[in-house]
């Protein structure tokens, strides 16, 4: 047996499947944007695979924290969309995203929070270590979503989702600190009236027998105290002298107790390190995420809504202000929501019509500062700031009657200069004195695109304007054979020929992209 190619690895059908995504433009509805115009927040609507693949361009190692809720594949009908995919289409439909998901993350300290249940939870485990790196893993978190038992479970009733967590470099990537309670500090007290502030104590001694530091420590009122047996003390005799000169030692109010450590709140760290378990009474739960979209939306609500302190916790771990949030399934806009009132940079993607009846809404309440959610009291939200909402374009290439592929009719000029420079990697930049200046890839080399026949005078004007040293790449419908190495540092060519072939063109549904077993072929697996 040759077992060169055998490595540890999930397979499914259709796993080997390679996509060649479109990279479409995205368009602004500035109807539907609100807010500060200078907004670079985003709200997109349409496909994540083709949105996803759109904000490569600009985004590719910019996003600081993704949380991503996809559908769970647990086979319920909700109302907002088909959750019942088969565990192939599933993982099929997960790791192209995820894929792209990396790429945007952020190099150094990005990070990916997915959230998911028993049922998919442990593919996907696998499925991310393959796309992120096992050694890129960080934890699986364990939130409690629910607090009453279901009495009608056949087995037995769950009580909580995983958060799987992975950094883009675990080497880099370290989560901030928690915030201390209240709480927390409540438990350091002053008894002695220390000058240095309250403190709490701890245990002095170790689990290890080590011989030199089991000694006796005399007590201020003469008792003397041993470790406890099997145990030793956890500082050398000279250390343990020390802190009893600096008065770091409490033996109790009246000096008869066992030795323990003084430890000054002005001293520990100044945060909590985070535990992989969630208690709902700290981030929420699942009823508490379905009183949120109550209040947001009470005629009209949205079934697998997360709780906005769920999000706060992830974006606290993950991110400061300023850094970019994205959530690729947006659902209700939670995601969004949240990032924005902590002041983070967020792109959300939705491609179920709640974009427009859940998600804009939301949006527009959390920027009016009236979504009357109980963690913008807590953070203090008075609103402010904006977003730009964008719909992805149609694919830039049809076919006509005769089975040819022609450019969109719904693209126009500016549209279509857009799409060229996507495709040709250069960034869209129109110059206000060179029309010929679209768009650029370095400081010299400029991409120009018309629907016109280019003719070689034409091309002789353009070159009159040229700087030395500058390049450019005409794309044209049509153009004279003499254009053709006219100059050499103008190249010409002719769209759509130039781009056909690269990528799949008119596709826009990326979730069924393997060939579904028939019923009889299912049967037939499960017979086996
Ligand atoms: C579990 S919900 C997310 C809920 C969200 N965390 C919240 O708090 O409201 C999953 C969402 O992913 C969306 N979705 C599923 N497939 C998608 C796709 N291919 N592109 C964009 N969104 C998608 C669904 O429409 C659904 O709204």
């Amino acid at each position: 047996m040759n077992n060169k190619k055998q490595k540890l690895e999930l397979t499914w059908i259709g796993k080997d499947e390679e996509l060649k995504l479109e990279p479409r433009i995205l368009i602004e509805d500035p109807k539907k944007s609100y807010g500060d115009p200078k907004s670079e927040n985003m709200l997109i609507h349409g496909d994540n695979l083709l949105a996803l693949k759109a904000l490569e361009q600009d985004f590719t190692g910019r996003i600081k924290c993704i949380y991503i809720d996809p559908p769970y594949n647990t086979g319920s009908a909700f109302e907002h969309y088909d959750d019942n995919l088969e565990h192939s289409t599933w993982l099929s439909l997960m790791r192209p995203r995820l894929e792209i998901l990396r790429n945007l993350l952020d190099k150094n300290d990005g990070s990916i929070w997915i959230s998911i249940d028993d049922d998919e939870s442990h593919y996907l485990k696998v499925l991310c270590d393959e796309v992120f790196g096992r050694s890129n893993f960080v934890a699986n978190v364990i939130w409690e979503k629910k607090f009453s038992p279901q009495n009608d479970a056949k087995w037995l009733s769950d009580s909580h989702d995983h958060i799987l967590v992975y950094a883009y470099n675990k080497t880099y990537w370290h989560p901030f600190l928690l915030p201390r309670t209240e709480e927390m500090d409540s438990r350091y007290l002053n008894p002695d009236k220390d000058q240095r502030g309250v403190w709490t104590s701890s245990d002095l001694t170790v689990k290890r027998i080590t011989e030199k530091d089991i000694y006796p420590i005399k007590s201020p009122s003469g008792k003397e105290f041993m470790p406890t047996s099997g145990r030793s003390w956890g500082v050398s005799k000279e250390k343990m002298k020390e802190l009893i000169k600096e008065n770091r030692i409490w033996f109790g109010e009246n000096g008869t107790n066992m030795p323990r450590l003084k430890r000054f709140l002005t001293e520990v760290q100044d945060g909590i390190v985070p535990k992989t378990l969630w208690y709902r009474t700290e981030v929420g739960d699942n009823q508490e995420a379905k009183r949120e979209i109550n209040i947001l939306f009470s005629d009209d609500p949205f079934d697998t809504p997360k709780p906005e302190r769920l999000i706060k916790r992830i974006l606290d771990l993950g991110t400061k202000p300023g850094d970019w949030v994205l959530d690729s399934f947006l659902g209700s806009g939670t995601t969004s929501a949240v990032a924005h009132k902590m002041g983070r940079k967020h792109i959300g993607v939705e491609f179920g019509e709640h974009a427009d009846t859940h998600c804009l809404p939301r949006l527009k309440k959390v920027v009016d500062g009236k979504d009357g959610l109980a963690l913008s009291e807590t953070l203090g939200w008075k609103g402010g700031g904006g977003f730009k909402f964008y719909n992805l374009a149609p694919s830039l290439l049809t076919k006509d009657s005769f089975g040819n592929f022609v450019i969109d009719k719904s693209y126009n000029a500016n549209m279509l200069a857009s799409a060229m420079c996507k495709h040709e990697g250069f960034k869209y930049l129109p110059d206000e004195n060179f029309y010929w200046k679209q768009g650029k890839s370095t400081e010299t080399d400029y991409i120009f695109t018309t629907t016109n026949f280019i003719t070689a005078e034409q091309l002789d004007a353009i070159h009159s304007e040229m700087k030395e040293g500058e390049s450019l790449l005409v794309c044209a419908k049509a153009f004279a054979p003499e254009c053709e190495n006219h100059f050499s540092n103008i190249t010409v060519k002719k769209i759509p020929q130039m781009i056909l072939g690269r990528c799949e063109f008119s596709k826009d549904n990326y979730d069924l992209n393997i060939i579904k077993a028939t019923e009889a072929e299912a049967e037939e697996a499960n017979e086996e």
